[in-house]
């Protein structure tokens, strides 16, 4: 998790530029809206745009003056969110309008490649017309983020289903994943045990480690909101990982009493900013995404430090944890938490760096 999405495409996010109608090739395939793994639930997952039916039209000419409108919009912003609180430029705003092109229209198509005697005809839409000016509109005037528009993101090879109420994962969090597969690659009993992700989100933490797993292993995944829960129960269903990923609802190690150290694995990005910085975050941010994932209360630890306390019980021998962190100070806390207040508990308490080279996870084993 970061403050502000501008860093989101400041470090390598390769699938970021994977062309996005590829990854979808690739993953409507698995595309499925029951939801069997949810904990019951009533909520109902907004389906995003790129796996709507093309059920709108519009003729050629009209998209083509929707486009203009939304490319002006976006051009005169200019830095000026950029200025206020490092917000996304013109620039960055064009890119999502020609991704949001891609995503609305049946055939990816950009209104200005179109020559004007082709402009009669009409084409296949995902949204309506109305419902384009209107999502163009709160993406420039409200600053809702572009995934909420679009309601997906793309994160390592997965497209994650995401709306208002669930936080849009990070690509920093990417690493957390791949820390995992480093340490089951060579550790039979950790491949094979069970995960838990806590805080899971759009589930992307869970699905990445499930692709590892496979049917060797098992992962819960909790959460205490139940959209987030619905969501990933969506996610998960996409990816076909229903008999690997269970859902649990609850406050951090509620849920999973009867998992007392059991736990081959502990893995969480908890709310860790800081209370009194959630007023300062970039619009996108703070006015969008819910404060019961980023606000960590007075210094950004509240939930880091109870996860670290629960590590100690919940994890079996040579069990595994990693923790996301706000930056260095937030990592050096948990570290001398690990190695002075919880005794002898854990060896190999490690800080590791983001892509960026911040001071972003806690690592380390249960003795
Ligand atoms: C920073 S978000 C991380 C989401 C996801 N894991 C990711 O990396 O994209 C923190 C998550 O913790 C959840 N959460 C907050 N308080 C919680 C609690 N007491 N117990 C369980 N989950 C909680 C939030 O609903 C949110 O989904």
């Amino acid at each position: 998790m970061k403050l502000s999405f501008t860093y989101a495409f400041a470090v390598p996010n390769f699938s970021k530029w994977i062309k996005p109608s590829l990854v979808r090739n690739l993953h409507q395939s698995v595309c499925c809206y029951s939801l069997k793994s949810a904990p019951s639930t009533s909520l109902k997952p907004q389906i995003p745009l790129f796996l709507r039916p093309p059920t709108h039209t519009a003729t050629l000419s009209d998209l083509k003056k929707w486009h203009e409108w939304a490319k002006s919009l976006a051009s005169s912003v200019g830095t000026a969110f950029v200025d206020l609180d490092n917000g996304p430029d013109s620039s960055l705003l064009c890119r999502e309008l020609k991704w949001l092109m891609e995503d609305v229209t049946k055939d990816c198509l950009l209104p200005c490649q179109i020559p004007s005697e082709k402009l009669q005809g009409n084409v296949g839409l995902r949204v309506s017309l109305e419902d384009l000016y209107r999502l163009w509109n709160q993406r420039i005037e409200e600053r809702r983020p572009f995934q909420y528009i679009v309601g997906c993101e793309y994160w390592r090879d997965l497209v994650l289903c995401v709306e208002e109420g669930v936080l849009i994962p990070r690509p920093e969090t990417e690493q957390i994943v791949d820390m995992v597969a480093d340490v089951v690659s060579d550790n039979e009993g950790l491949r094979k045990g069970l995960w838990v992700d806590l805080g899971t989100g759009s589930g992307a933490i869970a699905i990445g480690i499930g692709k590892i797993l496979k049917s060797w292993g098992r992962v819960i995944a909790t959460d205490l909101s139940p959209l987030a829960l619905a969501v990933a129960a969506f996610n998960v269903q996409r990816y076909d990982l229903q008999d690997i990923i269970e859902l649990r609802q609850g406050s951090w190690f509620e849920p999973l009493k009867d998992s007392e150290g059991k736990l081959a694995g502990i893995i969480s990005n908890p709310p860790y900013i800081p209370s009194s910085h959630i007023s300062g975050l970039q619009a996108e941010v703070g006015r969008h995404e819910p404060v019961i994932a980023l606000d960590g209360g007075v210094d950004g630890t509240d939930d880091l430090l109870h996860l670290c306390k629960g590590a100690a019980s919940m994890l079996k021998p040579g069990g595994f944890f990693a923790f996301e962190t706000n930056g260095e100070e937030q990592c050096k806390r948990l570290v001398d938490y690990m190695e002075t207040d919880a005794g002898d508990s854990f060896l190999s308490v490690k800080i590791m760096p983001d892509f960026a080279g911040i001071h972003r996870f806690v690592t380390g084993f249960r003795k």
